[in-house]
């Protein structure tokens, strides 16, 4: 039977991932994958996150299953940091899942289960694997304008454009923050417009909240989100632990189904739970438990966030330092927008032959469509890739 298996479109993040690996040069600058990297090139385990694991290893006494929506206590602790108060708690249904990817996907089979002839609105562009997994489920995908080549901002007039054509029943995909893989985001006055056109179409929100922590802080890059569950009637949130924690390996996620009537509440819960028994039974718990243990406990928690603000200084150190002096060669103000940017990403707004070139000549590894991961430079490589970018004619 397996002959009539068929090659898979291989996914460009990842690809790109492997031909770095292969690449000899040690020149090479890898601006590929999402991944935190500091100064020396090294992607930390977390204080926190080593002193949490400490504390498992001595007081845990069994590995016996948790329950199909993963421990409780994640649920309640990932609740407050993503909502914090914006919502009662009763309203809010949650299940531990693989990574933000594993959140991602089982809300969109929800979305299935609850409408299957649900649209789901994405952004033009967005991470390539949401596309693929919405494809691979058979639903339909519309697009919406989102990023402006010419500013390397978002197009917000054209957003709402679209996204007028959306009507109950249909799904929005938004961003929480830092937004992938453009880098560019709405300002509140925006989101505001945003829950507005949400309730006007009655179309549900989605939100994929993956970077919190890494653009303007912990709380900030949540208000939206905020706003958002506490505005409409219903929301789905696929959060992530892999970046924030830096516990990318570990697989660590919450979706969380939110109703305003709390009447909803038992039965989005048990969908979640059937969600999770039908594809993976009980979601891992190691990176959940890490977590939970580090938001209980006042000491890890004021030492994980002082070391998320470290991470996230450094990278808007790094843009700016790329700003100014991409703005010293080109003697003009048009990279001025990789300080605004924020989150991991930025997108340089070039064409792929362009990123080919950086990738061949200069051993700069970006994604094809000019998303860069800020986190993969330092110091030392800002000046390499500037002048790179104006090698190639960017
Ligand atoms: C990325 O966008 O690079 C990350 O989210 C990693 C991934 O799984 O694609």
């Amino acid at each position: 039977m397996f002959e009539t298996l068929k090659e898979q479109p291989a996914d460009k993040i990842l690809m790109l991932m492997q031909m770095y690996r292969e690449d000899p040069r040690d020149t090479k600058i890898d601006l590929g994958v999402g991944v935190y990297k500091d100064a020396t090139g090294l992607t930390p385990v977390m204080r926190a996150v080593k002193a949490a694991e400490q504390k498992i290893w001595e007081d845990q006494n069994t590995k016996v299953y948790t329950g199909l929506a993963g421990d409780p206590a994640f649920a309640d602790a990932m609740i407050e940091l993503v909502l914090g108060d914006a919502v009662p708690r009763d309203t809010v249904a949650a299940a531990a899942t693989p990574g933000g990817t594993g959140a991602v996907r089982q809300a969109f089979e929800m979305i299935q289960m609850a409408k299957p002839d649900a649209r789901v609105f994405v952004s033009d562009p967005t991470w390539p694997n949401h596309l693929s997994i919405l494809k691979y489920l058979g639903i339909e995908v519309v697009p919406y304008r989102y990023f402006d080549n010419e500013t390397r901002g978002v197009d917000f007039d054209g957003m709402m454009e679209d996204l007028k054509q959306a009507h109950a029943g249909d799904v929005i995909l938004l961003h929480g923050c830092c937004h992938n893989p453009t880098g560019a985001n709405l300002n509140s006055t925006e989101w505001d417009g945003v829950i507005k056109l949400l309730l006007e179409t009655g179309a549900t929100p989605m939100i994929d909240i993956a970077y919190q922590g890494f653009g303007d802080g912990l709380d900030a890059d949540a208000a939206a989100t905020r706003k958002i569950a506490a505005s409409v009637p219903e929301c789905l949130i696929a959060a992530s632990c892999s970046k924030n924690f830096g516990i990318y390996r570990e697989r660590t996620g919450l979706l969380m189904a939110i109703a305003s009537d709390p009447a909803r509440h038992d039965l989005n819960q048990s969908t979640l739970a059937f969600l999770n028994r039908q594809n993976y039974s009980f979601p891992p718990d190691h990176g959940a438990r890490i977590v939970t243990t580090i938001l209980n406990d006042d000491a890890l928690k004021a030492d994980w966030m002082a070391e998320l603000e470290e991470v996230r200084n450094a990278m808007l150190g790094l843009r700016t330092q790329l700003a100014e002096e991409l703005q010293r060669l080109s003697g003009s103000d048009r990279f001025g927008f990789l300080a605004q940017h924020r989150g991991m990403f930025s997108r340089l707004g070039t064409t792929p032959e362009k990123v080919e070139a950086l990738r061949k000549e200069h051993g700069i590894y970006m994604i094809g469509d000019s998303r860069m991961n800020i986190a993969g430079l330092n110091e030392l490589t800002v000046p390499i890739l500037a002048k790179a970018i104006m090698d190639v004619g960017v």
